[in-house]
């Protein structure tokens, strides 16, 4: 079944820019719409590549697709966020990596991907657009890709399941655009849930969801410290977690337990110690935090965040000065009536708070006062709800309104 997305979680406008974009540029109205979201993680960082878990939920910023299919082999693009700049390729000819700008590769590394994975189709004009920050760690690129894979689905009827989009979508970014992300953020796009947060086994693949405690707020700040150096940066960690793996001579670090680590971790490198104590640890509080979200304990769910935030700050040595300032502003504003961390990749970015509704504007009213007082960045801050995955957006007609 096709999922459809409700669309109060969805910016009207945004959609009403991408079909008009489209009736105009291509000359008739587009016959799909799709959704697919961003993400912001709650806990669990870096353990996905380990084969471990995460706790993240959909957001309601998204990339929007508008799209008709062609008769013939041609793909075209219009994307909207860069200047309505275009893309053309052949499906029957060599799909190359375009060296002088990224965002057809995202694009294009997807359909290489479905085809080399044995789905077949014809060409499809398509318009692009999105609302979720860009470089933040949002997980804008995942959403990207999962979108594209899903409109490729709504065109064809392939008989795609979600978790092969994700699959799919998360094999462009490895090794058509080159960086080495985890599944975390494409499986959240696909599968998120409105109002709920997702539990998700990364080595096996398994989703739970979990409801968001009532008269709970998800704020997610920008620090907009530029990330620099985060796919060098990235990919190094991740080579690191393999290195650590095959010291201890299991096929990832989610099978060291504690007794295994603490036994043998004399003999290993002090910097790759500190590693695998974050990937030991940050698996051990997100599936505790699942069961704490669960009950709606928000006063042990922020210990755990404080928990995970200071071993990304000095185990796995991905947060700045910048993100630590700003999850302190944060941290002294919500006391212990909740959570906030770093989330996603690092080296910048975003951080992500979890607490009573009531406490929004005491948060809000903390960063604009200290944060750019502090680092002479300015701030963005997003109100989110947790939201549905990757589908057709939910009773539109695809016509254009001129
Ligand atoms: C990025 C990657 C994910 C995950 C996080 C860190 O968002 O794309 O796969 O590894 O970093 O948790």
């Amino acid at each position: 079944m096709t999922n459809k997305v409700n669309q109060s979680l969805i910016d009207m406008a945004l959609v009403d820019r991408v079909q008009k974009t489209f009736a105009s540029s291509y000359g008739h109205a587009p016959t799909h719409l799709v959704q697919a979201p961003g993400r912001v993680n709650l806990i669990g960082e870096h353990t996905d590549y380990n084969g471990g878990f995460v706790l993240p939920c959909a957001i309601n910023y998204q990339t929007i697709v508008a799209s008709t299919a062609r008769k013939d082999n041609l793909i075209r693009i219009i994307a909207v966020d860069y200047g309505n700049q275009t893309d053309e390729f052949d499906l029957s000819q060599e799909i190359a990596f375009q060296h002088d700008r990224m965002w057809p590769n995202y694009i294009r590394g997807v359909v290489v991907c479905l085809l080399s994975r044995g789905w077949s189709f014809a060409g499809a004009d398509l318009v692009v657009s999105g609302n979720i920050p860009q470089g933040a760690g949002l997980s804008s690129s995942a959403a990207l890709g999962v979108a594209i894979g899903q409109t490729f689905k709504e065109l064809y009827n392939l008989a795609i399941n979600g978790v092969d989009i994700a699959l799919n979508a998360q094999q462009a970014e490895n090794d058509f655009v080159g960086c080495n992300s985890g599944i975390m953020d494409q499986m959240i796009s696909v599968k998120g849930e409105q109002g709920r947060a997702l539990m998700l086994d990364c080595r096996s693949l398994e989703a739970q969801s979990v409801a968001m405690p009532n008269n709970t707020a998800v704020v997610i700040v920008n620090s907009n410290k530029k990330r620099g150096l985060v796919d060098s940066e990235y990919n190094a960690r991740r080579f690191q977690c393999e290195q650590s793996a095959a010291f201890f001579k299991v096929p990832a670090l989610r099978d060291v337990t504690l007794e295994m680590f603490e036994s043998k971790s004399a003999e290993l490198d002090s910097v790759l110690v500190k590693r695998v104590r974050h990937v030991i640890t940050e698996n051990h509080r997100t599936q505790l935090a699942a069961e704490l979200l669960r009950q709606g304990d928000l006063v042990k769910m922020g210990q755990l965040m404080a928990e995970s935030h200071h071993s990304m700050r000095y185990d796995f040595e991905i947060t700045v000065p910048e993100i630590d300032t700003l999850v302190e502003i944060i941290q002294s504003a919500i006391g212990d009536r909740g959570g906030v961390r770093m989330t996603g990749g690092g080296f910048g970015g975003c951080v992500v708070s979890l607490i009573p509704a009531d406490l929004v504007s005491a948060v809000k009213d903390a960063v604009e006062e200290n944060y750019e007082q502090q680092t002479g960045l300015e701030p963005s801050i997003y109100v989110c709800k947790a939201s549905g995955g990757a589908g057709l957006i939910q009773g539109m007609s695809a016509s254009p309104r001129l």
